[in-house]
């Protein structure tokens, strides 16, 4: 005896036949990378878009909003491997100060991940030594990705702006 089944759910049962076959097994990705960050100078990498005329940035001052573009690299060293820039903006979030809301995309430019994006989102405790925001989708190679980013900075010259701060991204992604 046949068995009758509603047209729709033969195209259900069809439609995650194919959508498995499309995304394949998920997979994990860890990088540690390294961000080279002006805060100031002239060349600046971060730049206060709500910015006062002293060019000083407030990153305290509650809705102060800043855009950088910093290169992400893949040694410490501001010489090695440029593998990714990340652009994107950051808002000052929480009255006191304390927060920044992150909104970044790490666009890689390397050759094995090039044309493929992450999507950084997340508050950020901006003064504790790590802070963690989540990895909230991606592109290309990074497609449906969803993780997490920690961040904490290794060093800072006052003279120059110039800060180094280590990016350790851990995403699942298909
Ligand atoms: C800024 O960038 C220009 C062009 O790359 C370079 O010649 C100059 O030395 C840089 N200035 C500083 C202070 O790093
Ligand atoms: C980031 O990764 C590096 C290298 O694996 C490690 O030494 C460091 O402790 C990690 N940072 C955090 C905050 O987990």
């Amino acid at each position: 005896m046949a068995i009758k089944l509603p047209i729709s759910l033969i195209f259900i049962a069809l439609f995650f036949t194919f959508s498995n076959a499309e995304l394949g097994l998920i997979k994990e990705t860890k990088m540690t990378t390294y961000f080279q960050d002006y805060s100031g100078g002239p060349n600046a990498t971060v730049i206060e878009i709500t910015g006062q005329s002293n060019g000083l940035l407030s990153f305290t001052k509650f809705g102060a909003i800043f855009c950088t573009d910093d290169p992400i690299t893949e040694g410490v060293e501001e010489s090695s491997a440029q593998i990714a820039r990340a652009q994107g903006i950051y808002v000052t979030s929480a009255l006191d100060g304390s927060n920044t809301h992150v909104l970044i995309s790490i666009v890689f430019i390397n050759e094995e991940y090039k044309g493929s994006t992450l999507e950084l989102q997340g508050t950020s405790a901006q003064f504790e030594r790590v802070r963690e925001v989540a990895v909230v989708g991606g592109t290309g190679k990074f497609r449906l990705a969803r993780g997490y980013a920690t961040f904490e900075t290794l060093s800072y010259d006052h003279a120059s702006h110039y800060a180094v701060i280590q990016c350790n991204i851990t995403a699942l992604h298909y």
